[in-house]
């Protein structure tokens, strides 16, 4: 019994040592949070009106307006003052009958579908958002994403080549190349250097806010398409042969899977403004759904395959529409491929005190950013209350050029790193 009362005492010693201890260390501890504090409020921080907004990289929606569309091509009846006039006309009548040349019956040689540069870069690439060339001479060689590299015209051309005409490349030495690249420098003489003026290449729709479908498309090709196209997207080859009167739209002699028109966002912006035959931008035959609609229908029969096994290099540079994985985000390639694409394109972002709406996290001429009247530390630190510990996966979709990759945001008071 004694043995035991005598223990209990040193126990109540030893109790009240370490409660002593635990005192010290506790008011060591307001301390230190006291100066922590006062430091954290000299230095610099993250501005206090943080809030998350919520992007979309969606394209300029304006209706187009005429009298700024500058993307004009010389006129041909100037042609004949050029020192090269001969090789810009040579240039012209690769493009716009490309299978005389070069087609499976071709003069030159047997390189390409039957298909003419044309019949998507309409009249010989200078019809505005006629999918032209305006554009071309004034920005390239530029860097591409698709091919990871800088390319020339001569590497853009042959891409045409090998994907929209399914074939194979051009002899970049060849006088046909030097002559095509020679036009296409003609129609952007009047642009500056790095000027992309509007009307030039594909105009971008606004994206649906539902998936594009397939079937609704397939009833608007009977109505509007199949007069021309043909009952299995075939087309029609002219009496010769040798060229196509109506291209076809699917089928092995139409553009594979690798071409620009396989992702829904080129073909919609390109038929809403050319097709049908006749249709321009003041001309307007088709509605964005339709126009969306066609895209899913068209690009969901069989086509050519392509080895695509070396494109996109960085996958986070792919486009939302791009149909194949593997993706820096959850989206399926389904949802890739069709949409919606609205919530593939959109993202959380924070945005700065001073900053002006439409530049977000320094990501100048954002568009359609939605403030959602939050903070973005009282989130986070609400969510971690709950749910702490957390090892929140990051998506990479954005990356910040200035901060290590394990930063996710610097929320005050939490200890850990975010990975
Ligand atoms: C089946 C349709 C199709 C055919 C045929 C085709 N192209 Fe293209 N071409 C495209 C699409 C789509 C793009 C990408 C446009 C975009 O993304 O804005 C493109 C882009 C280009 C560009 C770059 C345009 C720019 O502004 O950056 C050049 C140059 C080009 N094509 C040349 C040619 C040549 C030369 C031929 C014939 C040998 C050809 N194309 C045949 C569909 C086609
Ligand atoms: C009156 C005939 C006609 C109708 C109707 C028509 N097209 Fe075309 N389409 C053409 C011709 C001709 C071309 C080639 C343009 C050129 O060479 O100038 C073409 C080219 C195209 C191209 C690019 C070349 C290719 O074959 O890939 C697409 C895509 C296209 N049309 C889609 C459509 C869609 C979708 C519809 C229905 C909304 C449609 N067209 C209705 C005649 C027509």
């Amino acid at each position: 019994m004694n043995g035991f009362k005598h223990n209990s005492e040193e126990n109540y010693i030893e109790i009240i040592q370490r409660l002593v201890k635990t005192v010290v260390l506790l008011l060591l501890l307001v301390v230190a949070l006291i100066i922590l504090n006062i430091v954290d409020l000299s230095s610099p921080k993250i501005p206090k009106k943080e809030v998350i907004a919520l992007a979309t990289e969606k394209k300029d929606s304006n209706p187009i307006n005429t009298d700024t569309l500058h993307a004009v091509a010389p006129d041909t009846a100037l042609l004949a003052d050029e020192p090269n006039s001969f090789q810009i006309k040579y240039g012209r009548l690769l493009i716009s009958n490309t299978s005389f040349y070069f087609g499976p019956k071709g003069t030159i040689a047997h390189l390409s579908n039957g298909m003419n540069c044309q019949n998507c870069h309409i009249e010989a690439g200078t019809k505005p958002f006629g999918n032209n060339y305006v554009a071309v001479a004034s920005t390239y060689p530029k860097f591409r994403e698709r091919s990871g590299s800088i390319e020339t015209i001569f590497k853009r051309v042959n891409d045409c080549f090998e994907r929209s005409l399914n074939g194979k490349s051009l002899d970049t030495t060849s006088k046909e190349m030097v002559a095509i690249r020679e036009y296409i420098k003609w129609v952007g003489k009047n642009i500056s250097k790095r000027e992309k003026p509007k009307g030039t290449g594909i105009k971008d729709l606004l994206y649906l806010d539902r998936a594009a479908d397939a079937e609704k498309g397939k009833i608007t090709y009977t109505l509007k398409c199949k007069s021309c196209h043909a009952e299995n997207g075939e087309g029609k080859l002219n009496p010769d042969g040798l060229g196509y009167q109506y291209p076809p739209l699917w089928g092995k002699h139409s553009y594979n899977k690798g071409a620009g028109l396989y992702r829904l966002s080129r073909f919609a912006g390109f038929v809403k403004y050319n097709m049908p035959q006749g249709a321009s931008f003041s001309n307007i035959q088709l509605s964005d759904e339709e126009a969306w609609d066609l895209a899913a229908f068209v690009n969901s029969q069989p086509r050519p395959d392509k080895d695509l096994s070396k494109d996109w290099p960085k996958i986070s540079g792919k486009p939302v529409d791009h149909p194949f994985g593997p993706y820096e985000d959850n989206f399926t390639e389904q949802q890739h491929k069709y949409g919606p694409f609205e919530p593939i394109a959109t993202m959380a972002a924070c945005e700065r005190e001073g900053d002006p709406d439409n530049m977000l996290c320094r990501m100048p001429n954002v568009h359609n950013a939605v403030r959602q009247g939050v903070m973005l530390h009282d989130v986070l630190e609400e969510y971690l209350v709950e749910f702490s510990p957390v090892s929140p996966k990051i998506e990479g979709r954005v990356i910040a050029t200035d901060a290590p990759s394990t930063l996710l945001t610097s929320v005050k008071g939490v200890n850990y790193q975010f990975r």
